[in-house]
């Protein structure tokens, strides 16, 4: 039976929106009752995800939409190029996409960003809707506008802020996700305990089990409070001239974890689960948070199956190498590297540090001695 277990509203003035969270949701035209017409609607996904949810979400659409199509893209972050979003584009001028078509990205994380994308772009900006098919997605990716692709030079270099209509989280697909790919998503909701919300943080602690079960009413828990956090956020600060950059805990050291290690070999939540405690080491180094703190979060991380110690990305100068990669950070300036940090738990922070004590981390959290 559909279900729409809970709605978080998204704050942003005109291009305010809401996230529906519950069961059944992509198959029930009720679903998408409230979205303005359209001459017609494209669903793009990928070859793993089409084929599973592709014929429910347009078996829906069709009672809504006069024409739909369906465009498939090849699966995977190597996939989340030009000459792939020139894909998208190509399908939607043959099938005669106007400025009233409206996009509607089924998939993950790399789905959902080109195809907010290919919106922003098409025609100078068309209307498209998230479908999140990730635990990743439902809680991050598809929420506050941050659409892209990559450069063989970085990752998500070349893109836009653009937000969607609607984001529909339907949590039955949570259970086809690979073992990996869910923890990966654990990682970006442990996140936001860390950073915002200490009871929330409590709450995963004694629910991670039932996560890990992907039982229905943990997962939408989850999802609804972390949206929340976003939307708390995404509101204050839109296009990330501040507050916004708290949502990357973790990721510095993480994004240096997933280029040193090249792309694909850790999957991103991995790479913040582990950057998350390293992150945590180098606040306790700061002297702001106890040790103590450090520990439940790395217990957290390693009972939500991801990965806690540092790899290795050069045996010669192991940290430089860290170091060398981290000053390519988006948050960097002039080449000094800026971390988001906890000050106390609950509450997080950006600061510089010294390369001495950066390195004092990365020595401690890619040994086995955690
Ligand atoms: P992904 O999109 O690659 O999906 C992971 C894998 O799971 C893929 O193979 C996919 O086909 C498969 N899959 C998707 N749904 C499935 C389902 N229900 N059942 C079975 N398999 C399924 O990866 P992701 O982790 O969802 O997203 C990562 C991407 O998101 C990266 O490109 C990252 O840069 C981006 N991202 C963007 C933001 C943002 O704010 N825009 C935030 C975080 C991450
Ligand atoms: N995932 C970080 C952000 O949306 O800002």
């Amino acid at each position: 039976m559909t279900t729409i277990l809970s709605t978080v509203p998204i704050d942003l003035g005109e291009r305010s929106y809401s996230i529906a969270i519950g069961s059944q949701l992509l198959g029930n035209p009720a679903t998408f009752a409230a979205l303005p017409n359209a001459t017609s609607a494209f669903v793009v996904s990928n070859t793993s995800v089409a084929p599973v949810y592709a014929q429910s979400l347009i078996g829906a659409l069709q009672e809504r939409y006069p024409r739909v199509h369906l465009i498939t893209l090849p699966d995977g972050e190597a996939f989340k190029t030009w000459e792939v979003l020139n894909q998208i584009f190509d399908a939607l001028l043959t099938n005669g996409a106007d400025r009233k078509a409206v996009l509607f990205a089924l998939g993950g994380g790399v789905v959902g960003d080109m195809t907010g994308f290919a919106a922003a772009c098409f025609m100078r900006g068309i209307a498209f809707v998230q479908v999140p098919t990730t635990l990743l997605a439902q809680v991050d990716s598809s929420v506050g506008g941050k659409t892209g692709i990559n450069h063989p030079l970085g990752k998500n270099m070349v893109g836009a802020f653009y937000q969607p209509e609607l984001v529909v989280c339907d949590l039955d697909t949570i259970k086809t996700l690979p073992q990996r790919e869910l923890s990966a998503g654990l990682a970006e909701i442990i996140k936001y305990g860390p950073i915002a919300d200490l009871q929330f943080l409590e709450w995963i602690e004694s629910h991670l089990d039932n996560l890990l079960a992907r039982e229905v009413a943990a997962l939408a828990h989850a999802v609804e409070r972390s949206c929340q956090i976003k939307a708390m956020v995404v509101g204050q600060d839109e296009r990330e001239s501040g507050l916004r950059a708290i949502l990357n805990f973790g990721h510095t050291f993480g994004h240096a974890i997933e280029a040193g290690m090249g792309y694909g070999k850790w999957l991103h939540g991995e790479a913040v689960g582990c950057g998350m405690v390293m992150a945590a080491h180098l606040s306790q180094r700061l002297g702001l948070v106890e040790m103590a703190f450090v520990k439940r979060l790395t217990a957290l991380v390693r009972r939500a199956k991801l990965p806690v110690i540092g790899p290795v990305l050069d045996p010669k100068d192991n940290a430089g190498r860290y170091l060398e990669l981290m000053r390519l950070d988006k948050k960097s300036e002039a080449g000094e590297i800026r971390f988001v940090l906890i000050d106390g738990p609950g509450t997080a922070i950006m600061r510089s540090a010294s390369d001495v004590l950066v390195r004092e981390v990365i020595d401690t959290c890619c040994t086995d001695l955690l």
